[in-house]
């Protein structure tokens, strides 16, 4: 009795540590290498698939991508597992990838980020789009020390977390487009550095895109810290009003895209301490007028599609024109004519 019950549990312990991966898939070794077909892989490794700088697996159906499914791949630096129907991605499935600098698991549909899937990768570039996530742990992100881009477009985020991307000092490009966000909290970008250190020379390079979303009300406390940032897209959702102290923290910032909302309102101190905007992009919104002192530290103000702002317009192209500032406003002039 002992001696089957301990065959069990030796046979079950084997069944464990070699689940199947996929039954049947296609795999391509380097850029120009051949699609090869694949059939019960427990692992991708060097034994299975030998070296190349990129893999690429299509039509392997592996709903669950369990630890170590990708592992000691010394060379491999880009992995594409696109529309292979993943669902879940357990801790540790890419375990010692040393030269990895891109993954990629767009067109799947997984759900949720855990933390321990993605955490302490050499990765650059994390691009985890079309899938169906809807919730990512508050260290999902955690110490990806190489971090630069991350896509995570057309998901079904609702709520933002403030506290990800902890030491993550590279990421520059964060795509959140197309998602169900209906509001950011407070400090939403805390741990987000506008500018960054370039062959040594800060450069204002991060962007942040939002555009498609679900945002309401802004509230100040969600910009707190943003002090200087390249991009900001928050074009196409439905914010109302941009309120005192909303970005109370920025400075400086190339372009602010706030378009195709219903923005009825920018209250005079929206921006307290800014000095530089290059773009200023309110176009396809509800507004009458907004601060003339904002429209002096734009370089360029868009006001087309505000339909009721042409008076406004008239007046302050008047006074740009009389203090001799170079601010210009865009506007479609067929609809506001002299
Ligand atoms: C990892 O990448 C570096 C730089 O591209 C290369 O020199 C090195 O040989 C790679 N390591 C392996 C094991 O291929
Ligand atoms: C947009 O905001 C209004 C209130 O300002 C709300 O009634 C409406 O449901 C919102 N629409 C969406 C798509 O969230
Ligand atoms: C505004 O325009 C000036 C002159 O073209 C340019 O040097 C500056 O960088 C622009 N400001 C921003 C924030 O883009
Ligand atoms: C907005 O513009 C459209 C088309 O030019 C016009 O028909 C409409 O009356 C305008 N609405 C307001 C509130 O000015």
């Amino acid at each position: 009795m002992a001696s089957r019950v301990f065959l069990l549990f030796v046979l079950l312990q084997l069944v464990q540590s070699d689940k199947l991966l996929f039954e049947q898939g296609k795999m391509r070794l380097g850029t120009h290498g051949r699609k090869r077909n694949y059939y019960n892989v427990h692992h991708i490794d060097e034994k299975l698939i030998g070296q190349g700088h990129q893999l690429v697996v299509v039509r392997a159906w592996m709903e669950t991508v369990h630890p170590e499914a990708v592992r000691n791949l010394r060379s491999l630096e880009n992995l594409v597992m696109a529309k292979c129907h993943i669902v879940k991605v357990e801790n540790k499935a890419f375990v010692n990838l040393p030269n990895l600098t891109a993954l990629r698991l767009n067109d799947n549909d997984i759900g949720e980020v855990k933390k321990g899937v993605f955490n302490e990768l050499p990765i650059k570039v994390l691009s985890l789009q079309r899938n169906a996530i809807k919730k990512i742990d508050s260290g999902a992100f955690d110490d990806m020390p190489n971090l630069y881009k991350i896509k995570l477009n057309s998901n079904r985020l609702k709520s933002w977390d403030s506290a990800w991307f902890k030491n993550c000092p590279k990421l520059t490009e964060l795509y959140f487009r197309r998602n169900r966000l209906n509001h950011l909290p407070a400090s939403a970008f805390a741990n987000i550095k506008g500018t960054h250190l370039v062959d040594g020379e800060r450069v204002m390079d991060t962007k942040i895109f939002l555009s498609k979303n679900k945002l309401g009300t802004i509230t100040p406390e969600s910009f707190y810290n943003l002090e200087a940032i390249s991009q900001l897209y928050l074009d196409r959702n439905n914010i109302t009003e941009v309120p005192g102290g909303a970005f109370r923290d920025l400075k400086e910032i190339h372009v602010i895209y706030l378009a195709r909302n219903k923005i009825d309102e920018v209250k005079d101190n929206a921006f307290p301490k800014v000095r530089s905007i290059g773009i200023l992009d309110f176009s396809s919104n509800l507004l009458e007028c907004l601060p003339y002192g904002l429209v002096t530290v734009a370089n360029i103000t868009n006001l087309e599609k505000n339909n009721g702002s042409c008076s406004c317009i008239r007046d302050y192209k008047a006074r740009l024109e009389k203090e001799q500032r170079k601010n210009e406003i865009s506007y479609e002039k067929e609809d506001c004519p002299e």
